[in-house]
């Protein structure tokens, strides 16, 4: 009989097998640490990774062993002496203003990936960051925390996924979260309210209104109740169609980002940290008729030997939407196809792996504008250094916050102000959709884009569902593409691990993106165009006056365009007759002992950012492991 783990752990005189020191109950960062087996293995210590590490773990008789590609560093927060501001504060981390330098992107938390040259945009390779640290995306990402609304997450149910709608995943987006809301002075000052029913005030992940409103977001308000558009009270419960003033995950102690590596419990006897370990492989042996995982081959870093440690129960995959496929990939799991070109032994094929790509674009329109207190006034040194005074002695002050606080996140007939919605809905139920595929896809995924483009359809009609989100912040109106109908792919194109996948969005590829993005400037500049921005004399600078019409518009777009790192659908929970990777366990297909928990498995996105969602769905799953 095996001994308990936490027993295991007290009596270190126990011969144990790989006559390894047995146990620590520590983060571990040493791979002599490692034991042999543990019931299951986390593959990346992410933002999905850390959550359900935490609730598996939450059974102090489960061992649990993450492994992880980046560092884990005690400079997350201002616990430690030793934090780095570019993580914690929230205008340096998030403003991506140049004179503060750009955030923990292209720094050794970035795994600093770039897009293969896309055609749509002449040619570019588009920036694609994704967090290689404990923590992930959570530690580099720009902190906005929003949901989307109602219908886009009740179609993942329609698409052959029980329970995983709305409703379902409401308990988890509370599960999740640590709301506090904003004083009742900000509340009467901005006329909104919460609604406790939609929030969650126990979970890790903090959320919360920074104290400092940059000045123009008034008029940005003023400026949409003029265009007729709604504002929201509290958007967070399955209608966010609309304005508001948005919530960022920061902690409202001391006004410092608030990462998902909240979750991570070093206490915990029972559950390891392997950091600065490269997964390189899943350890497949065939069993029976099927294949079945039973550990991780990786490597550290600095090192080219290949380890192993086993898998009693499970290998959970939480690498993120763009390595996920690829670990997936250099298993023999994927598109047989395509690992056979490259001279990988397909074991399981699944064509779904890596396909059904998608991503939220966003365009920039550049404007001057005349206020008092502005981002653009950062260039002072005197003031910069009064502000940055201000937050260290009393965390108030414009670096409590981001460079913008209030967004509108629209449905596609409230963007098109002339009517233009139409064009766009009835080119969308005409065009055959798989005309804008990958020429070198499966019939399966070809069958699962056709149920998604019936649904990207109609949803485009909705008043409920938004189509474009306007990031507003002083100089930048900042369109984001919330509903692509282009679909990219991440393959790999070598056997070896430490090759980048290589990542193609596709973007444009269906032209019907690019002309809401079109639409979507011309409602930018009706926007610049009310009272209330006139008031500030909003003058627009790029793409500027001169350009005009729709093909002058199309080319700054596609010169201009950049990701928002929101990548989701590359191990896609769907049916597997419509190119599914994982079931709605979130199981992968025909091999025994994987699940995919991370950014991957989300087959449509959702109109919102991307992290609370992720949260949320892997709460959910970790949910239904604690009661296994
Ligand atoms: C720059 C940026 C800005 C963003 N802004 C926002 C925002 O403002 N609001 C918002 O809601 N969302 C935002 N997002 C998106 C959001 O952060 C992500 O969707 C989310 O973090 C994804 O979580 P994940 O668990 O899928 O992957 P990740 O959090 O990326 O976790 C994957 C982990 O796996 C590790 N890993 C990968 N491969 C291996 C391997 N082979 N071996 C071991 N470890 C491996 C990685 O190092 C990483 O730690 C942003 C993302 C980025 C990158
Ligand atoms: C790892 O631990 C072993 C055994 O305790 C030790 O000899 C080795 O130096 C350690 N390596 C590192 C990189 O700390
Ligand atoms: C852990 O295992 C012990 C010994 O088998 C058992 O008594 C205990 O109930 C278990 N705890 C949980 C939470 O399952
Ligand atoms: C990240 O990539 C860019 C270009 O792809 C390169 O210029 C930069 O030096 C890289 N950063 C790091 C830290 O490697
Ligand atoms: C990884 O290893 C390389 C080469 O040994 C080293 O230069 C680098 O500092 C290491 N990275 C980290 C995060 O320690
Ligand atoms: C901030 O910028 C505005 C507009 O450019 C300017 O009028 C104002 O004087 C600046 N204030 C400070 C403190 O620099
Ligand atoms: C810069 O900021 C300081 C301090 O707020 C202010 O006194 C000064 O007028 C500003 N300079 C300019 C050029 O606006
Ligand atoms: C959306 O349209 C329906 C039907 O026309 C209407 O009842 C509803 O009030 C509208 N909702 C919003 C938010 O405009
Ligand atoms: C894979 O693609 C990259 C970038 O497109 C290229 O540099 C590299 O040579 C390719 N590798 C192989 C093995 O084809
Ligand atoms: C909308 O129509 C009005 C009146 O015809 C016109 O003045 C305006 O420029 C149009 N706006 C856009 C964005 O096409």
């Amino acid at each position: 009989m095996l001994l308990p783990f936490y027993l295991l752990s007290m009596v270190s005189f126990l011969p144990v097998t790989n006559a390894r020191i047995p146990f620590y109950g520590k983060t571990i960062q040493n791979q002599s640490q490692v034991l042999d087996i543990y019931d299951f293995v986390v593959v990346g210590g992410g933002t999905s990774g850390l959550v359900v590490a935490n609730r598996l773990s939450e059974n102090p008789n489960t061992t649990v062993l993450v492994i992880e590609a980046g560092v884990l560093h005690n400079k997350l927060s201002f616990d430690s002496d030793e934090h780095e501001d570019f993580i914690t504060i929230p205008l340096i981390t998030s403003a991506n203003i140049p004179v503060l330098g750009n955030g923990p992107r292209g720094t050794k938390y970035d795994w600093n990936l770039t897009g293969v040259p896309q055609p749509e945009l002449g040619g570019r390779s588009v920036q694609t960051p994704a967090g290689k640290v404990v923590g992930g995306g959570s530690v580099l990402n720009s902190m906005v925390y929003n949901r989307g609304s109602r219908a886009e997450y009740d179609r993942w149910e329609e698409l052959g996924n029980p329970d995983w709608n709305f409703d379902g995943l409401l308990p988890y987006f509370k599960k999740a979260e640590n709301f506090t809301p904003p004083s009742e002075a900000l509340l009467a000052e901005w006329d909104i309210e919460y609604n406790p029913a939609f929030h969650g005030n126990q979970g890790f992940v903090q959320s919360s209104f920074p104290p400092f409103v940059w000045p123009s977001s008034r008029n940005f308000l003023r400026a949409m109740l003029e265009l007729g558009i709604r504002v929201l009270k509290d958007s967070m419960g399955g209608d966010s169609a609309g304005a508001y003033w948005f919530a960022l995950s920061l902690n409202p102690r001391d006004e410092s980002r608030s990462t998902a590596r909240e979750y991570y419990i070093p206490e915990r006897l029972n559950l390891h940290l392997l950091t600065q370990a490269q997964v390189t492989k899943l350890d497949i042996k065939a069993h029976q008729s099927k294949h079945s995982v039973t550990g991780v081959e990786y490597v550290m870093n600095g090192s080219f030997i290949r380890q192993h440690v086993n898998a009693r129960n499970e290998v959970i995959l939480a690498a993120g939407a763009l390595h996920t496929p690829q670990i997936l990939q250099l298993s023999g799991i994927g598109d047989a196809t395509h690992l056979s070109s490259i001279g990988v032994e397909p074991l399981v094929d699944l064509p779904g792996v890596g396909a059904n790509y998608q991503d939220h674009l966003l365009f920039v329109i550049v404007q001057s504008v005349n206020i008092a207190v502005s981002t653009s006034n950062i260039s002072n040194a005197t003031w910069n250094a009064e502000q940055r005074a201000l937050y260290d002695t009393e965390r108030q002050g414009p670096y409590t916050t981001t460079s913008g606080n209030f967004l509108a996140s629209l449905p596609l007939n409230t963007v098109a102000i002339n009517g233009s919605s139409k064009a766009i809905q009835s080119a969308a139920a005409a065009q055959l959709p798989t005309q804008y595929l990958p020429t070198d896809i499966d019939g399966s995924v070809i069958d699962g884009y056709l149920r998604q483009h019936k649904l990207l359809v109609r949803g485009l009609s909705s008043n409920v569902s938004a189509h474009v989100e306007f990031i507003l912040s002083d100089s930048v109106i900042l369109p984001v593409l919330l509903q692509p109908f282009s679909r990219g792919t991440i393959r790999i194109n070598s056997t070896s691990p430490f090759d980048p996948p290589q990542i193609d969005p596709r973007y444009f590829s269906n032209p019907l993106d690019l002309s809401t993005l079109i639409m979507s400037v011309e409602f930018g500049r009706a926007l610049q165009a009310t009272h209330a921005l006139q008031e500030l004399n909003a003058q627009e600078l790029f793409p500027g006056a001169s350009v005009q019409s729709t093909s002058e518009l199309g080319d700054s777009i596609r010169d201009g365009v950049q990701s928002t790192h929101h990548h989701v659908g590359t191990a896609s929970m769907l049916p597997k007759h419509l190119g599914g990777v994982v079931d709605p366990k979130l199981r992968v297909y025909d091999i025994h002992g994987l699940r995919v928990v991370d950014a991957s498995v989300i087959p449509m996105l959702p109109a919102c950012h991307m992290q609370s969602t992720v949260y949320a769905v892997a709460e959910k799953v970790g949910f239904s492991f604690s009661r296994l």
